[in-house]
C-alpha cells in the first residue's frame, strides 16, 4: 500500500468562462467542476491509476472537508484523514475560451497544536502499514516550517521509504530527517543550494551535491518538457521526455511522485523507476484534468521516454 500525506488539501474549482475574463466586472461561469485537490491527492490518483492500493491522509475540515471525502470516494481513493476544526480551503482556476488560466489559491486555514499532534499519530499509524509514504505540497498555517522534518522522521523510524515534494523552508528544513527521495524542480533546488542551476551540467552537479552532502538516497530534479536528472548511489541519470502536444501540464510533478512510489514499491531498478514515473507524468500532460492520466497512454509514451547514465 502507498500512503500520500496532503496537509493543505483543497476543493479545486475549475470555472470555465464562455468569454474572456474582465476584471472589475460581473463574470458568469459557464461550467464549474469540483475536484479533490492538493498536490498529494494528485499523487494519490496517480497511484490508483497505476493499479496500486492507496490510502490518502492529511487534514480536512468542515463542509468542504466532507465534500472532499465524497469526491475521493467517487474517484475510488481510500482515505483516512485527520479532521480539523477549520474549513478546508477552496482554490479556483478560471479558464478562458483561449485556454488562458488564472488561479486563486487560498492559503489554508490554521490547524491547532492538538491537530498537528493527531497528524503525527496518524502518520505513524499509516507508515506501519505502508510500503512507501509521500509528502506533497504546502502546509497550512499552524503546522510550522518543521512539520515535514517531524513527519519524515516518523516514517524513517518506522523503516519505510519517504518521498518529499515540497518547496521553500518546508523542503530545506526537512533534509536533516533524510527523506529517501526528494523531487525538486529547478526553483526548489535553488531553495536548497542558494543558486539556480542553469545548464544540464549544473543541474547534474546540483543533484549530486544534494545526494552526497545531505545524504539523500535519491534526488530527482524534474525539468518539465526537458525531462529530469536523478542522482543516487547507482550513478547520475539523465531522463528525456517524449515530444508531445501538451494539453494541461499542471500536476505532472505530483503524478511523477505517485508513480515513483509505485515503482519503488514494485522493486524496479532505479533507471526503470525513473522511466516509469516520467512516462506517467508525460501522460498527465495529455489529459485536461489535473492529476488524471490514462495508463494506456503512459505505456505508449514509455518507448519515447529514455534514461541514460551520465556519471
Ligand atoms: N511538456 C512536457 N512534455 C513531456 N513531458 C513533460 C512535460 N512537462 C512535464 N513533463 C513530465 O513531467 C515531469 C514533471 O514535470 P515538472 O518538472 O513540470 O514538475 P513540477 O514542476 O513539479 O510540476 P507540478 O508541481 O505542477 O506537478 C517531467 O520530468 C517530465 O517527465
Ligand atoms: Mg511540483
Amino acid at each position: 500500500m502507498i500512503a500520500t500525506v496532503t496537509l493543505n488539501t483543497s476543493i479545486d474549482k475549475a470555472y470555465q468562462l464562455s468569454c474572456p475574463l474582465e476584471t472589475g466586472s460581473v463574470m458568469r461561469v459557464a461550467t464549474c467542476i469540483d475536484n479533490a485537490g492538493g498536490k498529494g491527492l494528485n499523487a494519490a490518483r496517480a497511484v490508483a491509476t497505476c493499479g496500486e492500493k492507496i490510502v490518502a491522509t492529511g487534514f480536512v475540515g468542515g463542509n468542504n472537508g466532507r465534500l472532499l471525502c465524497e469526491l475521493l470516494d467517487a474517484d475510488g481513493i481510500e482515505h483516512d484523514f485527520v479532521h480539523a476544526v477549520s474549513e478546508t480551503r477552496c482554490c479556483v482556476n478560471v479558464l478562458e475560451p483561449d485556454g488562458r488560466s488564472t488561479e486563486f489559491l487560498e492559503p489554508g486555514r490554521p490547524v491547532s497544536p492538538e491537530e498537528v499532534a493527531a497528524m503525527r499519530e496518524k502518520v505513524a499509524d499509516i507508515a506501519a502499514r505502508a510500503d512507501v509514504v509521500t509528502f506533497n505540497g504546502s502546509a497550512p498555517a499552524g503546522a510550522g516550517d518543521d512539520i515535514y522534518r517531524e513527519l519524515v522522521a516518523i516514517v524513517r523510524e518506522a523503516g519505510k521509504p519517504a518521498i518529499l515534494d515540497t518547496s521553500g523552508a518546508l523542503l530545506v528544513n526537512s533534509l536533516d530527517a533524510r527523506p529517501t527521495m526528494v523531487k525538486p524542480n529547478t526553483d526548489e533546488i535553488c531553495a536548497i543550494l542558494g543558486r539556480k542551476p542553469e545548464s544540464i551540467d549544473e543541474i547534474v552537479a546540483a543533484a549530486r551535491e544534494v545526494h552526497e552532502s545531505r545524504g539523500i538516497e535519491k534526488v530527482v530534479v524534474s525539468l518539465g518538457g526537458d525531462g529530469s536528472v536523478m542522482a543516487c548511489d547507482e550513478g547520475v541519470f539523465r531522463g528525456r521526455a517524449p515530444k508531445i502536444e501538451v494539453v494541461n501540464p499542471v500536476g505532472s510533478g505530483d503524478t511523477m511522485v505517485g508513480a515513483f512510489a509505485v515503482a519503488m514499491a514494485r522493486g524496479m531498478a532505479v533507471e526503470e523507476q525513473l522511466a516509469y514515473a516520467m512516462s506517467c507524468a508525460s501522460a498527465n500532460c495529455l489529459s485536461a484534468s489535473t492529476g488524471h492520466f490514462d495508463m494506456a497512454v503512459a505505456e505508449e509514451l514509455r518507448s519515447g521516454t529514455t534514461v541514460e547514465r551520465v556519471a
